[in-house]
């Protein structure tokens, strides 16, 4: 359609279709056989009258291209302008070929990897009637605590947010939204929303609008420029006003600083929340606050449904905003070519050949292996050698659960147990025990009844709980190696999922210290939604291969890793806690005025535990021995427009082929506000063949001495500056440079 026509089309529209693509539900609705029954039922809270839902804008979470056709069918028959419906859903980690979540695939270092996943999870969610993917989010991650730092694709850095979020932009958009494959992006969350208070979900963020801008905004900032459709506001309030309903943030900052042109959303219920929070009196200055905001679409409260009309009556203005949001969406609903074909890129025959096809599986498996990070590999314990006789043990062995918590339309057929995928391999060197489960029943009720959920019932838990070790045990007595795969239960992280305690569920360190009375080597497979607290447990594994929930391919990638088939080389994009007491912990803090040196007293440091993180920013093993000398900076000036070159002499002292996370980092030591101690600037992911010697190039621009300084200016200020480049964020090797103006 013509921009012409979408205006005549915006002309037509009553005041109630207008508000009506201004709101999204659920589409149950329009699944149900009886739809009173469905308007009484789950959307009854959404007090949404029959005829409201015929023209109401979008719809959340329906796919399948029976299913959408279906829907869309059905809403157009009825529908008077015949607008169609947009399709948007949380294809967060893959549709039905589930890939590892996201905070997993960051720990890849690798666009090629993040890219390619990308692409598959849009062909298949377009082939099967998705138009908009809630995804990515790029909420900068700092407190393992959150349970949704399992979603967080560039963890704690800024740089690996901006540059995930491009790659993931671009890839499911293209250049055309029409291709089949593509889909529009609703980057998420606006803003801050992984800076909650405590690391508690919805929790307050209060923050300077420095530290604002240099570590959060970045990402959003990126996905924007690389041509976003969408984003979704936060739960969060942001420095006093519910972020969904934040004028400075939606108008001054995305919308005029970052010229956003594309649609805004609220997340589920938030403009209705704002009442909750103590912002807005009652729901009519809720939806007023949300459109003066600048918020477009309502996601699933029915504050737009209810109040606009009556604001657009008594108000020209707010009539006008509305008009432009209906733009705004109209126009998307074109660029997806649906005023055309409503149908979009629905396609049942390739759905059959495409959807969970093998050799996107097989591609799935390398990629995941890439999401894998190696934390500890004792005297080279892995990779283990086929003649051992295995003892496998753990609530983990035999289990296909390891999807991660948003992949509800994933397809669990392919999904294989590791006892299956080990035994394929190795036959019958492998014993098995169950060990213990993921969780008590207790805790396990706590989390399912909070969900409505019929809770589980373990008879004579205690003794059934020995009997479980005992068998292990036993088993492991007539083994050479002990392999554990443990971890959180999927419930345990994501959404709603904070948690106070973070380590390893009881049942399973008691496992643990019972195995570990063997003296028997011991090595852990972990799978879990973020950072958790080790100090316990670690000193008695001598291996621990961190494979987070890695999705459908999970066990077989982790098979072939496990047994020197392929060879790991993810890197954390989040800090490890000592303990739970230290979060958040992050590598690019401030200094403080006493830094922790020595044994002393008075310095910024606990009594109990070390100051710095337990597993740091960047780290990740390799069954290669890399080794860095030899840094060099070709000058150690710099001036406006000018770049260093800086040259390491990295060595694979080992047998393996494999590749390495080269990082760059910069210090800025003194400045207009204090800086970090330390900031990743670039990386390289370069592959080694066995003692291969390789020198790695990097070059510093001024552009990367940049901050947000005293004046709130993005600038870099002339002084000296520190240059690290290692395999993690500790271990690096040093050198400094003075940047001289003119
Ligand atoms: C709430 C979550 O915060 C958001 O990330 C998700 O996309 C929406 N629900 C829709 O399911």
């Amino acid at each position: 359609m013509k921009h012409k026509e979408i205006l005549e089309l915006l002309n037509k529209m009553t005041i109630e279709e207008k508000i009506g693509q201004m709101v999204q539900i659920a589409g149950d609705i329009f699944l149900s056989e009886d739809k009173n029954a469905v308007l009484t039922g789950p959307l009854k809270d959404l007090h949404l009258h029959n005829e409201m839902v015929y023209s109401i804008g979008s719809v959340l979470n329906v796919i399948g291209a029976r299913n959408v056709r279906q829907v869309q069918k059905e809403y157009l028959s009825k529908s008077r302008l015949k607008i169609p419906l947009l399709f948007m859903d949380d294809i967060i980690n893959g549709y039905k070929i589930a890939f590892p979540i996201p905070i997993a695939q960051g720990c890849s270092w690798n666009i090629k990897v993040i890219k390619e996943m990308a692409e598959i999870s849009a062909m298949e969610s377009s082939i099967a009637g998705a138009n908009v993917n809630f995804s990515p989010m790029v909420d900068l991650s700092r407190d393992a605590r959150w349970g949704r730092v399992m979603e967080s694709i560039g963890g704690e850095d800024p740089l690996l947010g901006e540059i995930y979020a491009k790659t993931i932009v671009e890839t499911y958009q293209g250049k055309k939204l029409t291709e089949v494959g593509k889909i529009a992006s609703c980057v998420k969350h606006i803003a801050a929303y992984g800076a909650v208070e405590a690391g508690r979900d919805y929790n307050t963020v209060d923050m300077s609008e420095r530290e604002f801008r240099q570590y959060y905004l970045p990402a959003y900032k990126s996905a924007i420029e690389a041509g976003a459709e969408m984003l979704m506001t936060s739960f969060n309030i942001l420095n006093g006003i519910p972020a969904t309903v934040n004028t400075w943030l939606i108008q001054e900052i995305i919308r005029k600083e970052l010229g956003f042109k594309g649609i805004i959303i609220s997340d589920y219920g938030a403009i209705e929340e704002t009442i909750a929070h103590g912002y807005s009196a009652n729901g009519k200055e809720a939806a007023k606050n949300a459109i003066n905001a600048g918020v477009d679409i309502d996601m699933m409260s029915s504050i737009y449904a209810n109040y606009l009309k009556e604001l657009c009556i008594e108000n020209q203005e707010i009539e006008n905003k509305v008009n432009e949001s209906v733009l705004r969406i109209l126009s998307l609903k074109n660029k997806l070519g649906l005023f055309e074909n409503p149908y979009g890129n629905i396609n049942e025959e390739k759905e059959k050949t495409y959807l969970m096809n093998p050799s996107n599986l097989e591609k799935a498996k390398k990629l995941t292996q890439e999401t894998f990070v190696l934390l500890k590999n004792k005297h080279h314990i892995l990779p283990i050698n086929k003649d051992k006789k295995i003892a496998f043990i753990g609530p983990y062995v035999n289990n296909i659960g390891i999807t991660g918590s948003w992949s509800m339309f994933s397809d669990r057929s392919q999904n294989h147990t590791l006892l299956d995928s080990f035994q394929e391999k190795l036959g019958n060197n492998i014993a098995y025990a169950k060990g213990s489960e993921i969780l008590r029943q207790e805790e396990i009720n706590k989390i399912l009844s909070a969900e409505g959920l019929p809770m589980v019932h373990i008879e004579n838990e205690a003794q059934k709980e020995q009997e479980m070790i005992a068998s292990a045990v036993e088993i492991s007595k007539r083994a050479d190696i002990i392999l554990l795969a443990l971890g959180e239960h999927y419930k345990q992280t994501g959404e709603a999922c904070s948690r106070s305690d973070i380590a390893l569920p009881e049942n399973q360190i008691q496992l643990i210290n019972e195995l570990y009375k063997l003296s028997k080597p011991m090595i852990l497979i972990l799978f879990n939604g973020r950072p958790l607290q080790l100090n316990t447990i670690e000193e008695k594994l001598d291996s621990i291969l961190e494979v987070w929930f890695p999705g459908t391919t999970g066990a077989k990638a982790i098979t072939e890793i496990i047994l020197g088939e392929e060879n790991p080389s993810g890197k954390l994009t989040m800090s490890f806690p000592q303990n739970v007491g230290q979060c958040p912990v992050y590598y690019n803090h401030y200094n403080t005025g006493r830094p922790h040196h020595d044994n002393f007293r008075y310095v910024s440091r606990y009594q109990d535990i070390p100051t710095e993180s337990f597993y740091p920013f960047g780290y990740g093993l390799s069954y290669c021995d890399f080794k860095y000398t030899e840094l060099h900076l070709n000058k150690h000036k710099i001036s406006e427009n000018e770049t260093i070159t800086v040259m390491v002499k990295i060595e694979n002292q080992s047998n393996y082929a494999g590749y390495e996370v080269v990082q760059l980092y910069i210090q800025d030591v003194y400045g207009s506000v204090v800086r970090p101690v330390k900031e990743l600037k670039a990386f390289k992911k370069e592959y080694f063949k066995p003692h291969e010697i390789k020198y790695v190039k990097f070059d510093i621009s001024i552009d990367m001495l940049k901050f947000w300084n005293d004046k709130l200016d993005y600038v870099a200020e002339p002084g000296q500056f520190k240059v690290f480049v290692g395999g993690d964020s500790v271990k690096v090797l040093e050198d400094k440079f003075e940047f001289l103006l003119d």
